[in-house]
């Protein structure tokens, strides 16, 4: 099978598509055919060995994916080959076949394609855990969503959405402040002016902002604190602008504001009854069709390289999709 192959952590442009076997099924898995994986900024860090753990080499990367059910272990109940599926693993998903354990997969709702599956479990777990589980978002609060237009931020609007928010949408350009706005925002701001902490106090009539979704970090972090609401919650989600602020410790206190560490990869482990409330109201919201995975871009497997780089060239609207077979 072709498979993107990472033989030494290294920039996307040194990383090539091998011709491998095909992965055995193993006691307790089942092997999917690949239709759709996404890329993530995660993906990006962990190809060039910058992630927080790093893949033993070689390693496939690609978390998350969309496909059919090819073969099932003997001992796995409740899945059989031709099930169309959607999940998530450690990495492996930019190959044309994929093997996981049944908790890391879930039967994709009727009609959904495989590019909006793959687009799906990480960016919605996000933002569902992080405004819900986290944030505590309320029908009717004002929620600013920063890089809004990026994976986790399109996801995040989505939601808030859903949740009966307000949501302001901050976003860099023209075109993705557009993007950020047809799935949803209420009102987009241009955060790369000066004055944009202005316009949104304009925005929230003077009140700020209840819930700050923040997947940016930087200097940006720090102005979009000093808008909040009293009570208000800022969700520490990422860096995708590759600086961790510093907060003074003065600015909690004079705002009344919290600051809330979001991070998905522990909540299985730390708080598996969240996760499960969690992925049961996304699922309720994608099977009752309230909910559509926000695809950007779709790539072919042979582009795989194109998709990073959109991502890592802060030119991405919404999710990087790899079309795999
Ligand atoms: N905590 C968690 O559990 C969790 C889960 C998923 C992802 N994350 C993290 O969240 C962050 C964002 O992920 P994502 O999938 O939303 O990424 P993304 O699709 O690349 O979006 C990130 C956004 O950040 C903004 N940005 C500002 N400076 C940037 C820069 N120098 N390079 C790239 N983007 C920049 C961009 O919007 P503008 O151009 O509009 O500024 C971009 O749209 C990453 O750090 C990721 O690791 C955390």
């Amino acid at each position: 099978m072709k498979a993107v192959i990472v033989e030494q952590y290294a920039p996307i442009d040194q990383i090539g598509l091998k011709d491998i076997a095909v992965p055995v099924v193993t006691p307790g898995q089942l092997r999917i055919r690949v239709q759709a994986a996404s890329v993530g900024f995660v993906d990006g860090l962990k190809v060039e060995g910058r992630y927080q753990t790093r893949d033993p080499l070689p390693f496939t990367p690609g978390a998350e994916f969309a496909g059919v059910i090819d073969e099932v272990a003997p001992d796995v109940q409740g899945f059989a080959p031709g099930m169309r599926v959607m999940g998530a693993a450690r990495s492996g998903a930019l190959a044309e076949y994929i093997v996981v354990p049944p908790d890391a997969v879930e039967i994709m709702p009727d009609g959904l394609q495989p590019e909006a599956g793959a687009a799906f479990r990480t960016n919605y777990l996000t933002a569902l855990y992080a405004l819900s589980e986290r944030g505590s978002l309320r029908a009717g609060e004002q929620l600013l969503v920063l890089g809004a237009a990026g994976g986790t931020g399109i996801a995040a609007i989505q939601v808030g959405k859903l949740l009966g928010a307000r949501v302001i949408a901050a976003a860099s350009t023209e075109d993705k402040r557009k993007f950020a706005a047809s799935f949803g925002a209420d009102a987009v701001i241009d955060y790369s002016r000066s004055d944009w902490r202005d316009t949104l106090k304009e925005l929230t009539g003077g009140h700020g902002a209840d819930v700050i979704f923040d997947p940016v970090g930087g200097e940006i972090s720090v102005q979009a604190f000093r808008s909040i609401a009293w009570n208000g919650r800022h969700l520490v989600v990422g860096f995708a602008s590759g600086s961790i602020p510093a907060l003074p410790f003065n600015l909690p206190l004079l705002k009344g504001g919290l600051l809330i560490g979001v991070d998905v990869a522990q909540i299985a482990r730390r708080e598996p009854l969240a996760q499960a409330r969690v992925m049961a109201q996304l699922s309720a919201w994608l099977n009752g069709g309230n909910l559509t995975p926000v695809v950007g871009k779709v790539f072919a497997l042979a582009d795989f390289r194109e998709a990073f780089k959109t991502m890592q060239t802060r030119a991405a609207l919404g999710k990087m999709v790899v079309r795999i077979g």
